[in-house]
């Protein structure tokens, strides 16, 4: 299995471009098989989890084909299969995306449920309850959920958690049903905005974008679209707090600060600079220890949880003392105990984590645990004094682009060992 190594200490500087977020990109995969026309994306990023996906769509009758490294052209003419095997979902939780889209075209669907997951129970009770709503049978056969429907039907539905996918998942099920659907306590990530404004110019009908209150408006079909995907805000996110754990001075460029408010603002807090311009971040240190800072993490727009744990490590070297709560998922805290092998001194109480600031990390081998924990013990590893080993990697390329060659290009002393 391929590692990451990182000699710690170097001051990250420069300009570093911030890629196609994932989490949109997901979505708006899935999104094209509503319509039997040919849907362009740009700004696609070349990760394991877009792979999959465009495997599962390649199942489903898409044919995919790269214009060029991050523009993809998706068609799927006509629905050869309705099912997302296990052996997907299993590598990929967020196949179930593909629920809404083949229910609304195809009137059926057949998809793995997920099983646990590393990061907490994440069930998927939620768009089946909404699917039900409109109109689907749902029901549970050998581990898959199966959902029939011969046209769906507009519904209010109100969810009990805003969750991110289940609120995608509605959505397109929602614009090629019969009449008006409301989703209420709908998630409000931009990643959904993203896939709304694309459904928009697909011609579908939706009104209260960016709120939790979605109206509706099913059509009878839907036609082609280009659309540009918008920038990975976990990415950006992560990045800048590469530049703060080293005391560096850093600029994302093609990032969209508008969808960063929550981490500026504590990033500020904690006495980093942070200077916005209309698609620019500039995160600069003075290199002084920062001052702790706590945070809860919370649906968008609170602090993200696909940012606790890089911020975990920002505090682990702070001074003073500060809280990480997670209120999102009930056991994100894989990374605490390999940032404590490194020299954190991190104690897990229940969904919190009290985080006593060190003066020094210092680099170990360690292991990832799930996505954003891969990204953490990379800034540990930045941070720290000596050579940090970071293995189970695969974690990290569901998600990040070309993240080593970024770093390095910030002057990093970081590289991947093939197995
Ligand atoms: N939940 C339920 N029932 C449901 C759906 C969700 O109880 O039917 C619970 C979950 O167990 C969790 C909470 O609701 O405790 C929120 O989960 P949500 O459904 O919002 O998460 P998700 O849609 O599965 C997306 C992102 C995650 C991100 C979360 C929260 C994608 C593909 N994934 O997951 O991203 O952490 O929203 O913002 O959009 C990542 O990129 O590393 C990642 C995990």
């Amino acid at each position: 299995m391929d590692k990451i190594i990182i000699d710690g200490g170097a001051r990250l500087s420069g300009q570093v471009r911030c890629s196609g977020a994932k989490n949109a990109a997901l979505p708006l995969l899935a999104a094209t098989l509503l319509t039997d026309q040919a849907c362009i994306l740009e700004n696609v990023p070349r990760l394991k989890d877009v792979i999959t996906i465009g495997q599962l769509l390649g199942k489903l009758g898409s044919r995919l084909e790269y214009q060029d490294k991050s523009t993809l052209t998706i068609q799927t003419p006509h629905l050869d299969a309705y099912e997302a095997p296990y052996d997907l979902v299993r590598t990929m939780r967020a196949s179930v995306l593909v629920m809404g889209p083949l229910l609304a075209r195809g009137g059926k669907a057949k998809v793995s449920l997920p099983g646990g997951c590393a990061i907490g129970a994440r069930p998927i009770n939620l768009h089946l309850k909404g699917f039900e709503k409109m109109g689907a049978k749902v029901s549970l056969e050998q581990g898959y959920v199966l959902l029939e429907a011969e046209r769906l039907h507009g519904a209010r539905i109100t969810l009990d958690l805003p969750t991110v996918t289940g609120t995608e998942n509605l959505l397109m099920a929602a614009v090629l049903a019969e009449g008006q659907t409301i989703i209420e306590n709908a998630a409000r990530e931009p990643e959904i905005s993203d896939l709304a404004l694309m459904l928009i110019d697909m011609g579908a009908q939706i009104q209260g974008i960016g709120s939790d209150h979605l109206v509706i408006d099913g059509v009878e079909s839907l036609q082609g679209v280009k659309h540009r995907i918008i920038p990975d805000r976990i990415e950006a996110g992560t990045l800048m707090l590469a530049a703060a754990v080293t005391g560096g001075d850093v600029t994302i460029t093609d990032c969209n600060p508008n969808h960063l408010i929550a981490l500026s603002v504590r990033l500020r807090e904690t006495g980093v600079e942070v200077e916005e311009g209309s698609d620019t971040i500039r995160v600069k240190s003075d290199g002084q220890r920062n001052r702790a800072v706590s945070i809860t993490t919370a649906p968008y727009p609170g602090f993200p949880t696909d940012m606790q744990a890089q911020w975990m490590v920002l505090m682990s070297l702070a001074e003073g003392t500060s809280l990480i709560s997670e209120t999102v998922f009930e056991n994100r805290f894989m990374h605490v105990l390999e940032l404590d092998r490194m020299g954190a001194d991190i104690t897990i109480d229940g969904h919190s984590a009290l985080v006593r600031g060190v003066e020094h990390l210092s680099g170990a081998p360690v292991m990832a645990t799930d996505l954003r924990a891969s990204a953490s013990l990379i800034l540990a590893g930045l941070a720290a004094d000596g050579t940090t080993e970071v293995s189970r990697i695969y974690h990290l390329d569901r998600g990040y682009e070309h993240l080593e060659e970024k770093l390095t290009g910030l002057g990093a002393k970081i590289r991947r060992v093939k197995a």
